[in-house]
């Protein structure tokens, strides 16, 4: 017999904890339209019943039919009548109670805001899976030259074409600059562990670019406030009490942040002369090993700079200084002798980037780590030291997109989810808990909301995939996208 009846989740709880089992027939969504239980789901475990209380919905509808409905511990098909509640079991007689209690709470949950037609989201979807074949081609690009720089330097004892570089570092930086958000969407080919030096150099380029630019906006911004109001003294005691240095308020040029960009594309140029032994070496350096690598920076580096005469103070003072101190009595840091406040503000971003590509790449003698893991251990170690540091992290955070558009994530509720934006992150949801592919395309959730349900964050302690890892879980709208942009 067919029916249909709305059940409490708590009985529902019950009857499966018991050894029952239900299939809603029925598809459930929460409030927000998005599908937290297919109706063709055999629940069997309390787990996602929970899920779904979470989610504030306390009951729902279940069919009945020969395909879906409530079955005992014995198998035993268990019937619902047209007019609500289950005909047998104890806990049918609890829902029967409760059914005017239940039915009061269904007409107070929000109507469903889902839109199946979607096609602004299918638009967002083609728009971000384009920006990451440019990004593909760019990163490659920019790799290439690197590897032909080091190989020219290598060849020549010294020289290599530095016109060259800049036509292709500054198309990087115009990409950069230019996309919105175009960080994040280069993280994929990023965080890729072959050719780790011509890597690195790309990373480094890009994540010192981001943190640059999105610093540089922060501060003119905050400059021209203090400037419009014609308030200099607002200014200089805003600096004093923030512990703020002159150089935090240098607003670097599109010529300056070209040539930054270069210094941080260059940064390790100097280790093209340091042998690849202890480069790649897996244990611990010895102390003469150390004082060899060391060199990369104010030796060899600055040594290249001279045979191609190139005096560029932006581009000689990250090579020389990068792994400068950042603050008072920072241990490890060279050249010696250098104070941390005359490190200037660029050459200090480019530390913070090569400190985090560093970590976040796999090496042949370690794994690479969490990034989320490595920002926190960042601002562990760095934002309690001064306010400018703190203020870099934070331009740091919010350019670099943990969670890169177009990746796909777990869900705390166990959901896997596509990235849509990386800062919330808005995340569209595209199977259920039970990671069974979603037959309707939800809403997408912003994370970033407060009253978003927190099982709807992104489960921090599961690695971040791209669609083709789970190509076979997309649904068809998303698979038709991701092989329409395919090379
Ligand atoms: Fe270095
Ligand atoms: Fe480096």
């Amino acid at each position: 017999m067919v029916g249909s009846s709305r059940l409490s989740i708590d009985d529902l709880i019950q009857i499966v904890s018991n050894g029952g089992c239900i299939k809603t027939g029925i598809d459930v969504y929460n409030a927000k339209g998005t599908l937290l239980l297919d109706r063709d789901y055999l629940v069997e475990t309390t787990k996602i019943l929970n899920v779904i209380k979470d989610n504030g919905v306390n009951s729902i509808t279940v069919n009945s039919s020969e395909n879906s409905g409530i079955w005992d511990k014995d198998g035993k098909h268990i019937g619902l009548d047209a007019g609500g509640g289950l005909d047998s079991d104890d806990s049918i007689n609890r829902s029967k109670v409760n059914e005017d209690k239940v039915k009061q709470e269904a007409l107070q949950e929000p109507a469903l805001s889902f839109d199946p037609s979607a096609g602004e989201i299918e638009k967002k979807l083609y728009k971000i899976e384009e920006i990451k074949k440019t990004a593909k081609v760019k990163y490659a690009e920019a790799k290439e030259n690197v590897k032909k720089v080091l190989s020219d330097i290598r060849e020549t004892g010294g020289k290599f074409d530095y016109t060259e570089v800049e036509n292709n570092v500054s198309d990087l930086v115009s990409f950069l600059t230019e996309t919105d958000n175009a960080f994040s969407f280069l993280t994929k080919e990023l965080f890729s562990y072959d050719d780790y030096l011509y890597n690195h150099s790309v990373n480094v380029c890009a994540i010192g670019t981001a943190i640059l630019n999105r610093f540089n906006k922060h501060f003119s911004n905050l400059i021209n406030d203090f400037l419009r109001a014609g308030n200099q003294k607002a200014l200089a005691s805003f600096s004093r009490e923030n512990d703020l240095t002159t150089d935090c308020f240098t607003l670097f040029q599109k010529d300056d942040l070209s040539d930054i960009s270069l210094g941080f594309f260059l940064h390790d140029i100097g280790k093209v002369m340091v042998s690849d032994t202890i480069l790649n070496k897996q244990g611990k350096l010895t102390y003469k090993e150390f004082e060899e690598v060391k060199k990369h920076s104010f030796e060899y580096g600055t040594f290249i700079l001279e045979e191609n005469k190139l005096k560029n103070s932006y581009l000689k003072n990250i090579i020389k200084y990068h792994h400068g101190p950042l603050f008072e009595y920072e241990e490890r840091c060279y050249p010696e002798g250098v104070e941390f406040n005359a490190i200037p503000i660029y050459v200090k971003i480019c530390k913070l980037a090569d400190i985090f590509d560093a970590m976040t790449s796999k090496r042949c003698y370690k794994e690479a780590f969490n990034q989320i893991n490595v920002v926190t251990d960042l601002f562990r170690t760095y934002a309690q030291k001064n306010r400018l540091l703190q203020l870099i992290l934070h331009s740091f955070v919010k350019s670099i997109g943990i969670y890169p558009p177009g990746s796909i994530v777990y869900l705390k509720s166990g959901q896997l989810a596509y990235v849509l934006h990386s800062e919330g992150p808005i995340l569209l949801p595209f199977t259920d808990s039970a990671q069974i592919t979603l037959k309707k395309q939800p809403d997408p959730i912003d994370t970033a909301r407060r009253d978003t349900n927190k099982i709807y964050q992104v489960d921090a302690s599961r690695s971040v995939k791209t669609p083709t890892d789970v190509y076979d879980l997309l649904p068809s709208y998303l698979q038709k996208v991701i092989s329409k942009t395919a090379d």
